[in-house]
């Protein structure tokens, strides 16, 4: 498995308190078999250009205390792959080193939209974006149901889109992520792990529930979009067959 969204990184910003914590979560992750993390730190880059800056050399050094400790333990632990969750500012498409943001060795970029009330500017600011070459995914999905009467404009900017493991753990939540899986607008998951108690490694929980709803057919999409995106390649969507069909092809 991939985990597409997380926040292991000690002291980059609200995930893993220290060193140890962070391991903690690598090792907790690995064992439940995510061979691979995306390492998405948050960086809120209002003072532009300056705000990326400091972000990236505070992702470096925390990297590098991390990348150290491992190397000298006999532990088992996932591939890292360098990112972040780069919230949307007005203006972020203008910053010169917006690029940096990227996922490691790729053109796609994971955007956290504003909280509530998306405006006609942050559609306009995210097809900029696309405009200067990057392809942006947008981070958890499930939290903006809220907003749904709006998605129909984001989906319009032909996107990728992530949702967190923790949300496919409850009935109410997961009802609604099935209906974008049954309309092909699900492509990647996360587990936006931030420590190891209350926000945990959840990824591996998460899969079983979508199998035993949807079939290995699209565990494997999933798996299969996740390598896609790190290979800098497009993702195709699921076009899943009928639930029923899926069914029937899979049990
Ligand atoms: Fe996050």
């Amino acid at each position: 498995m991939i985990d597409f969204h997380s926040h292991f990184l000690p002291k980059v910003d609200d995930g893993a308190k220290n060193l140890d914590e962070s391991l903690e979560m690598l090792r907790i992750s690995k064992k439940s078999g995510v061979d691979t993390i995306v390492s998405t730190s948050h960086c809120y880059a209002f003072s532009g250009n300056r705000d990326i800056q400091n972000f990236l050399e505070r992702r470096k050094s925390a990297y590098s205390q991390v990348l150290n400790a491992i190397e000298s333990d006999a532990e088992s632990y996932p591939d890292i792959v360098l990112g972040c969750e780069v919230h949307l500012v007005p203006n972020l498409s203008t910053f010169p080193n917006l690029p940096q943001l990227c996922i490691e060795n790729t053109n796609y970029i994971l955007l956290e939209m504003p909280s509530s009330d998306w405006k006609d500017e942050d559609f306009e600011e995210i097809y900029q974006i696309t405009k200067i070459g990057l392809m942006p995914v947008i981070a958890h999905i499930d939290r903006y149901f809220d907003m749904e009467d709006k998605f129909a404009d984001l989906f319009s900017l032909n996107l990728l889109f992530q949702a967190n493991a923790e949300s496919f753990l409850s009935r109410d939540s997961r009802r609604k992520l099935y209906g974008l899986i049954k309309n092909d607008a699900l492509h990647l998951i996360g587990s936006d792990m931030h420590n190891t108690d209350s926000r945990p490694p959840n990824l591996a929980k998460a899969y079983a529930v979508i199998e035993n709803k949807f079939g290995k057919i699209y565990t494997d999409y999933l798996s299969f979009a996740s390598q896609r995106v790190m290979n800098n390649e497009l993702v195709p969507t699921p076009r899943l067959p009928k639930l029923g069909l899926i069914k029937k092809l899979t049990l």
